[in-house]
């Protein structure tokens, strides 16, 4: 989950690093570091804190000299944040230098091996072996000595290495962690991902693993792992850079609530033709469809919670259960998953450690995998059976939010096409609610605009140390990501429950004062939580509720409102989830919280 850059090119490199490491401080900001290449010899610098820090003390890069370089943005997970441990990390003869992203698993062993050796180690992480063990290698042959040490490392790794005694070449190598050339002219480039890439260039590169790659300034070389060629494949980046950055908006995550009308029609448009739902990359036919006896959603964090609010739908259309499995968990738990399974996969970046691996022990299992992505390109995009992508932009803040949303579209998308090719809805009920899904980007505006009132709110409400979020069935389900967003960016504890659980445990905590945010836009059970608010209210919870527009009934018992347009039962997280970002948003910025890079967390973890 760090971010990984690198130039080579007729330019001082370490500007150009820094602003890569810019763009993917998202990824981990713990710590960063540059490490340039210039008359035989490697300057280093390297930092605790965020790339700016970096920045400052290189005076923007100008102190290193030098066109070859590569740069790391850190996310601690061997070692503390510390100037020692922030990568680069150098070799005991000074000639090579190494970013890292991702986790060696064997480096105990590795260590042992080589202190016995002799190498002396400064850091405390995982990576400082790799650095070592090229210079082990080495005898007169950077790529050698790079494949060699290579061979050597179990787990994940995406890196970039730098040798003293050749100060224009770069060798990267990718096992399970995501790595991307850009194909300049004069200049090439690497980085973790597209974001940093798109200012220089938009031909790309997409290693897969087990490869490596040798950068100069006028080639690229792409090899396995035997060091047999392997043909290059140029993609184009179709990302704009306007996209990568905040267009005016004080943080990404306000600019990517604001930008999710756009992004939802973007994600739904090219799949509407003629009034039909078309999914050209989901090549599966009605008899495939009916041999499916259940579906299983798999995913971490926000994704997962995609999911739960999605199931809702499938079921009530598909009429085939779903089950909802945490990746993590999932992985480890003998699944009951075979070939009549059929997986879905959901991952903004598609480089989810977890997610990954529960989609390939499922695939082993027999399951067939959907998968639905953002990034295009990625591991699990790659790897699936068939991939969906949202087609959200670039996501930078780290709390998700228009990933969630197009992630849902999507799903609302494929339940509605899989209930119509198995024959459970009629001509008119398809038309109908091919119709509401058409007017979910006018919803979602709506929502965003209904609520002027919710920096007030979030000034009434801030200065707590804990946030209940109750609702029943899709109710609960947004809860469960309302209460997400919350604890991530304003570092308030926040807990979502069934509301018809509150009486067997939570209950004991409310007390006067405490916050209850109440979700009632599912009004074929608003009455049952309309009496968990007033049994909360009766012991002094302050509420908030979130229900339609043009429901009094709830306006009459909670002590403040959000509103949300009229939708669809079905689809209502979509549009229900939106002003309760809005909500954290604001929380989070009367706390004086960093909203786009909340502490310890990071948006892409590729770690387990
Ligand atoms: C991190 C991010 C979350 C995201 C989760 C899953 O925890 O902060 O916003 O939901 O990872 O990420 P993915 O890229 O697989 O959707």
């Amino acid at each position: 989950m760090c971010g990984i850059v690198g130039y080579t090119g007729a330019q001082q490199a370490s500007p150009l690093l820094l602003e890569g490491l810019k763009k993917l401080e998202y990824r981990g900001y713990d710590s960063a570091g540059i490490a340039v290449v210039k008359d035989g010899k490697i300057s280093l610098s390297k930092v605790t804190g965020r790339i700016a820090n970096l920045s400052e003390k290189t005076d923007g890069g100008r102190l290193l000299p030098g066109c070859t370089g590569i740069g790391h943005t850190r996310w601690a997970t061997h070692g503390a944040p510390t100037d020692t441990n922030a990568h680069p990390h150098v070799s005991n003869d000074g000639r090579f230098a190494v970013v890292h992203n991702g986790i060696i698993e064997n480096y105990l062993e590795l260590r042992e091996e080589l202190t016995e050796k002799g190498y002396r180690f400064s850091s405390e992480t995982d990576t400082e072996v790799i650095v070592h063990l090229v210079e082990m290698y080495y005898a007169g042959d950077f790529r050698q000595a790079v494949m060699k040490a290579s061979a050597r490392l179990e787990g994940s790794y995406a890196l970039g290495i730098v040798c003293a005694d050749e100060p224009d070449r770069i060798l990267v190598v990718r096992e399970a962690s995501p790595l991307i050339l850009g194909v300049g002219v004069g200049e090439n480039f690497f980085a973790s991902d597209v974001t940093a890439l798109v200012a220089y260039t938009r031909n790309a590169i997409y290693l897969e693993d087990g490869q490596f790659a040798e950068l100069t300034p006028h080639s690229i070389q792409v090899f396995d792992c035997t060091g047999n060629p392997v043909p290059k494949k140029i993609s184009r980046i179709t990302w704009d850079i306007q996209a990568a950055e905040k267009g005016g908006y004080e943080h990404f995550m306000l600019k990517e609530i604001m930008e999710q009308p756009r992004a939802v029609k973007a994600t739904m448009a090219p799949r509407l033709k003629d009034g039909e739902i078309v999914l050209d990359d989901l090549q599966i036919s009605a008899a495939d469809l009916k041999k499916i006896n259940k579906i299983v959603i798999t995913a971490c964090g926000s994704a997962y919670y995609a999911g739960c609010a999605a199931k809702y739908a499938i079921e009530k259309l598909c009429r085939i259960p779903v089950q909802t499995e945490l990746a993590s968990e999932l992985r480890y738990a003998d699944p009951l998953i075979d070939e009549r399974t059929l997986l879905i996969v959901l991952s903004q970046s598609g480089e989810t450690a977890d997610t990954i691996a529960a989609m390939r022990e499922c695939q082993r299992r027999g399951a067939r995998a959907l998968a639905i992505v953002n990034v295009v390109g990625s591991t699990i995009a790659k790897g699936a059976d068939w991939c969906l992508y949202t087609w959200a932009g670039p996501e930078i803040a780290v709390a998700t939010t228009k990933g969630y949303t197009t992630q849902l579209t999507v799903l609302f998308l494929f339940a509605i096409f899989t209930a119509r090719k198995l024959g459970n809805l009629d001509e008119t009920e398809y038309a109908r609610l091919l119709g509401e899904l058409k007017g979910l980007p006018k919803l979602l505006q709506q929502a965003l605009d209904m609520n002027p009132g919710l920096p007030n709110l979030a000034k009434k409400y801030h200065n707590n140390h804990s946030m209940f979020f109750i609702g029943r069935n899709t109710d609960y389900a947004v809860a469960l990501e309302g209460a997400l967003k919350m604890k991530e960016i304003s570092y308030i504890h926040a807990e979502s429950y069934a509301a018809g659980e509150l009486k067997h445990g939570t209950i004991a905590l409310i007390h006067e004062g405490q916050p209850v945010i109440a979700l009632c836009c599912n009004e074929a059970i608003t009455e049952k939580t309309m009496s968990n608010i007033v049994e909360v209210k009766a012991r002094g919870a302050e509420v908030l509720a979130v229900a339609f527009r043009d429901n009094q009934k709830i306006l009459s018992l909670a002590d403040d409102m959000i509103y949300i347009p009229r939708v669809e039962q079905i689809f209502s997280p979509v549009v229900e989830i939106v002003p309760l970002q809005l909500l954290a948003y604001y929380v989070a910025r009367e706390n004086g919280c960093d909203i786009d890079k909340p502490k310890n967390l990071a948006k892409s973890v590729t770690v387990e």
